[in-house]
């Protein structure tokens, strides 16, 4: 008989948790959210959205067009409207476009109803993982990477508001991020005894 090599099975979470609340991840372009959110969704065996691709569905349009012909206020006030649908849905893995949590009411929105992640990374990080994608309509400037600069920098302070903040580190593994996102979640709950968990291990 032949022996097909057979891939591992997926890797459980450390100890069996269920989630509370939705889990949304925030951060500029390029930073992993959803990548890093898939495989954190899997791990935590809870669905995973992209409030993107549910803008680009609701509208039937790509995320350059929506720019193009309807403008950025009018991508936001979808985008807002999009997140809030999903917050009051069951909990799940919610990764963000970079400009969403920097609106005032969608920030709002997210505290109130979710843990916020900040998947952080530094500017050369960025630029690697954005440079030859094209499909990101603010970065269609003649620098982009000037332009990448110029949103770290003036983002990077609202970013902080998230509950947990979780490093970007260039090589680190997708699995190996979402670990150290669910570890980094676990000591946020345990320094905020009021809250209810976001993550309760099963009984
Ligand atoms: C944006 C980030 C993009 C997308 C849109 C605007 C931003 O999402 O929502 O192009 O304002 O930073 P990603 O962060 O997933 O690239």
């Amino acid at each position: 008989m032949i022996e097909i090599p057979q891939p591992p099975p997926p890797h459980p979470v450390a100890a069996p948790a269920h989630l509370n609340r939705t889990l949304v991840l925030v951060g500029l372009m390029g930073a992993g959210k959803t990548s890093v959110g898939k495989r954190l969704a899997a791990l935590l065996g809870v669905p995973f959205t992209d409030s993107d691709a549910e803008i680009v569905a609701a509208a039937g349009m790509s995320i350059p067009e929506i720019f193009a012909s309807l403008g950025e206020p009018a991508f936001r006030d979808g985008e807002r409207r999009v997140i809030a649908r999903l917050l009051s849905d069951s909990p799940r893995v919610l990764a963000t476009g970079g400009g969403a949590f920097i609106e005032p009411r969608t920030r709002a929105e997210i505290r109130a109803q979710a843990t916020s992640v900040w998947l952080r990374a530094d500017l050369d990080l960025l630029w690697d993982r954005v440079r030859d994608r094209p499909g990101r309509p603010l970065l269609a400037a003649p620098d982009p990477r000037a332009v990448l600069a110029d949103l770290d920098r003036r983002r990077s302070p609202v970013y902080a508001e998230a509950d947990v903040v979780v490093d970007s580190r260039r090589g680190a593994s997708h699995e190996a991020m979402a670990r150290e996102i669910i570890a980094a979640v676990r000591a946020h709950d345990q320094a905020h005894p009021a809250r209810p968990p976001t993550l309760e291990p099963e009984p």
